[in-house]
């Protein structure tokens, strides 16, 4: 997990001694300043505290943006992303600090609150850079999404014209499993990604099962099959006559979509890890700017009432 260039330790971890340093600073400060009452945010140790608090927020806030232009350069960016990780888990301890630990029912607790809220969901987004970059590898093995997603497509075709030739049922079974695959969409569907091949293998085994009931041959042989070893049994049921040509088609079939369903599940599973990987920035980045909003309503109400 944790490589020699993991966001987490980059630039021998330069980012988490500053916070440390930040933080250690702070709270020495906080310990010898005597506010003469209950430290707050309105003595001058309290209004440079929140001052620095509010500037970290500000600067945090900025990284949206700095990700985009510098989409070229990876290093840089993930010097930006482990100091914002950094340092915006520092702001807890300050702002906490800046507060003197007085929250309550009002709206600085609620910018506050707001606050944690961002802080802890870029804790479940670091966990996820951390953790799902090798699960997607080991999920694809070497494949990459195009290209199973190309094969589905091709086995999807393949199929159905096979299934064309065996029977209009058949065909109509394959047909229902295609149209009932979902793969990709937006990020909630991915969430939820599914494929249609589970309930067209049941119905198609259930095909090859009636099909063999019904088949003369197989009765006349049911006893000696019956405790044939699988593959001889096969080999015997297909090689019997003309129409286990059909038999054949629909046991190639239920090959086709066996292998289609692996791939379908491979897609599915990478497209959740994905889509988890991107989900918590719907919270992380709407709050920010809630909380953005909430801090300009805290600090001109506490100029107000001051
Ligand atoms: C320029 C920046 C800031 C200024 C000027 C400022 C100002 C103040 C003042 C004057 C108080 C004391 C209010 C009182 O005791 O009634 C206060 C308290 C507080 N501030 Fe700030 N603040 C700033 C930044 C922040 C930031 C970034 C946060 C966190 C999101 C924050 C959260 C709080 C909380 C939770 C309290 C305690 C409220 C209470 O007593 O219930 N402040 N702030
Ligand atoms: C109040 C504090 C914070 C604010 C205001 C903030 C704000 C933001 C913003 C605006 C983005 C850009 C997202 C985008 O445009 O795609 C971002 C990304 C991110 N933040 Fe935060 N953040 C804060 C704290 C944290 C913390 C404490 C962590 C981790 C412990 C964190 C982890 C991340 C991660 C992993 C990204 C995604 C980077 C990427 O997509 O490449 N954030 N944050």
């Amino acid at each position: 997990m944790a490589g020699h260039d993991s966001i987490l330790n980059y630039a021998r971890s330069r980012y988490l001694w500053i916070s440390v340093g930040l933080s250690a600073i702070s709270l020495i400060a906080y310990l010898w300043h005597d506010p003469g009452g209950p430290p707050n945010g309105g003595t001058w140790l309290g209004y440079t505290l929140g001052t620095i608090g509010a500037l970290l927020i500000v600067w945090l806030m900025f990284f949206g943006i700095r990700k985009r232009r510098y989409l070229n350069s990876a290093g840089t960016l993930r010097g930006w992303l482990s100091a914002h990780i950094y340092l915006g888990t520092a702001l807890i301890l300050i702002v906490l600090l800046h507060a003197g630990f007085q929250v309550g029912w009002n709206l600085h607790t609620f910018a506050f609150v707001l606050m944690l809220a961002v802080i802890f969901s870029g804790f479940f987004g670091v966990y996820t850079y951390l953790r799902y970059p090798a699960l997607m590898t080991r999920n694809r093995d070497s494949a990459t999404r195009d290209a199973m997603l190309e094969e589905i497509v091709d086995i999807d075709q393949n199929a159905l014209a096979l299934a064309d030739g065996i029977d209009p049922k058949v065909h109509a079974i394959v047909l229902r499993s295609i149209e009932r695959t979902r793969l990709g969409g937006g990020v909630w569907s991915q969430l939820r990604a599914r494929d249609g091949s589970d309930k067209a293998l049941n119905a198609l085994q259930h095909a090859m099962e009636e099909r063999k009931k019904h088949s003369p041959a197989s009765s006349r042989s049911a006893m000696s099959t019956r405790s044939m070893p699988t593959l001889f049994f096969m080999v015997d049921f297909l090689a019997r006559d003309v129409s286990d040509k059909q038999a054949e088609a629909l046991r190639k079939l239920i090959d086709m979509i066996t292998r289609k369903k692996g791939l379908a599940t491979k897609v599915a599973r990478d497209m959740q890890y994905q889509a988890i990987m991107e989900v918590w920035l719907y919270i992380h980045v709407p709050l920010s700017f809630a909380l953005l909003a909430a801090l300009i309503g805290h600090i001109v109400s506490s100029f107000f009432y001051w």
